[in-house]
């Protein structure tokens, strides 16, 4: 039990004097934390000098079943400790021959940002501090750069699978009134609208959200995948003859597969007519609006009611830092303020400046995501990530070029901004020998694109995010994939 009655005299007996975590040496800390600083500036700088990926070995793994530290260490032990176990075998991303996903490669400045969030430890849940008035500039920024309104309200979030949720929770309080956060969804028979290219974590929001999958309509693409407008209004026409009530279409910028944007334009105009909410899944595409060449692109974005988008992916900023922009900020708050004695807003001192981020969604502790934003686009600005973003669709039809010109290469899909699907013409079993070759060409260290399947068959997906790629990478990639493809052939 706790000794209410604990004097400093009782605490020093106990040894409970000095028990802060406080380095009792700051300037040793110091050294420490400054080596750490050159290692991991030494991982970047030299990185094209490193496999992309290489896989865990059996010891390191072994090392991590070690059981809870009870005793502490010497913190330059578990800095080497990182160094050996951890820094040698992560994802690669950070490597311009990543290509797999769409993982973005980070950057210096934001990781400046993400280091002194952690040192600041401000908890943006709410309350009156500069890191939620950054936060809101952030917000503020995205909002003018897609063209919504600057009363346009928002937050950072893990990524864009957490932003879809959000927007179609709030979605749903805006059409069937807040009453549905107590009452729940059964009594409206609410039907969602989305391309069949659509990501997966938007049938995962209509699960998390108690409306359920089978409320989804997911519309055919046309040959360059973007839904069918047409086949759309079809279904929202019928769903209402059958006595649903359609409320949100989610148009796609950028589908996971093939980066195909939807007709932005055309699905706003069919939410204006219909009353439906229209979200945009922006997650790597929405961030074209920052490249003048491929702004168009994303015409239409300007009339969503909610973006949800990564600056993780093409953003470049380091992991992990999502974002969800809402037009009317108080349906949000609809959707999700829940009063508390012990969250109470003022109108003065550190408990003002409502309304506060935990009353747009669903997190109360919240980081500093936003600094390593902010550090990224005042470091670099938004021009120069427009010009990465222009850059990664230029070397993605030098690519799609390359793989052309190869006999023993097929592409299997057009290249809408910065996704590549081709693969090897292998004599038998294409599907197969093809996912191989994937994890062939990841475990050679050479290059790491990752799989899907277009039209039922098995691509080889180059994503080319990251703004250290350059055509000698794109070269590295499809020389690597011939011999290794053709080194596959002889044992066919
Ligand atoms: C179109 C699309 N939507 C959503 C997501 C999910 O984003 P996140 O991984 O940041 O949650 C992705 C991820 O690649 C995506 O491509």
């Amino acid at each position: 039990m706790v000794d209410t009655h604990a004097d400093a005299g009782w605490l020093r007996s106990a040894g409970l004097d000095r028990t802060d975590l406080d380095p009792a040496d700051w300037d040793a800390f110091r050294a420490t934390a400054h080596a750490a600083l050159d290692g991991i500036i030494d991982y970047i700088a030299g990185i094209r000098d490193r496999p992309v990926w290489q896989p865990v070995p059996a010891a390191v793994r072994d090392e991590f079943r070690a059981p809870l530290p009870r005793d502490r260490a010497n913190i330059d032990q578990v800095c080497a400790e990182f160094d050996r176990l951890v820094l040698p075998y992560a994802t690669g991303n950070v490597h311009p021959r990543f290509m797999g996903w769409v993982h973005g490669g980070g950057n210096a400045a934001g990781m400046i940002g993400e280091m002194l969030a952690a040192g600041l430890n401000a908890n943006l849940g709410g309350r009156d501090h500069a890191p939620i008035v950054l936060e809101r500039q952030v917000i503020g920024w995205m909002a003018e750069a897609f063209g919504l309104p600057q009363s346009t309200g928002g937050l950072l979030v893990t990524g864009t699978s957490i932003a879809n949720l959000i927007a179609v929770l709030i979605a749903r309080a805006a059409h069937a009134g807040a009453a549905v956060r107590r009452d729940g969804v059964a009594a409206h028979r609410l039907t969602a609208y989305t391309s069949a290219a659509a990501h997966g974590c938007i049938p995962s929001a209509m699960d998390i959200s108690g409306l359920g999958t089978a409320a989804l309509r997911m519309i055919p693409t046309d040959s360059n995948g973007r839904i069918e407008l047409q086949a759309l209004t079809d279904s929202i026409e019928q769903d209402r003859t059958h006595g649903c009530t359609p409320f949100l279409i989610v148009g796609t910028a950028g589908t996971v597969d093939i980066g195909a944007i939807d007709d932005l334009a055309g699905l706003a105009t069919i939410c204006r007519r219909e009353g439906l909410w229209f979200h945009v899944d922006g997650a790597f595409g929405a961030l074209a609006a920052l490249s003048p060449s491929l702004r168009p692109l994303v015409t239409g974005l300007e009339h969503a009611d909610s973006v949800g988008f990564d600056f993780h992916k093409w953003g470049q900023v380091p992991y992990d830092a999502g974002c969800i922009l809402v037009r009317k900020p108080h349906l949000a708050e609809q959707a999700f303020a829940s009063p508390a004695a012990y969250l109470r807003h003022e109108a003065r001192g550190l408990a003002g400046g409502a309304p506060w981020p935990c009353d747009f969604g669903p997190d109360l502790s919240r980081g500093f995501r936003a600094l390593k934003v902010w550090f990224t686009l005042k470091t670099w600005g938004a021009d120069r990530i427009g010009e990465v973003i222009a850059r990664t669709c230029h070397l993605a039809g030098y690519l799609a070029d390359r793989v052309d010109a190869e006999p023993m290469l097929e592409r299997m899909a057009p290249v809408a901004l910065n996704i590549v699907c081709f693969r090897y013409r292998f004599p038998k079993d294409a599907d197969r020998e093809n996912a191989e070759l994937v994890a062939d060409l990841q475990e050679s260290g050479i290059a790491a694109p990752s799989a899907t399947t277009i039209g039922g068959r098995l691509a080889i997906r180059a994503a080319l995010v990251n703004h250290r790629t350059q055509a000698e990478d794109v070269d590295a990639l499809v020389d690597a994939v011939l011999t290794l493809g053709e080194r596959r052939c002889v044992g066919l």
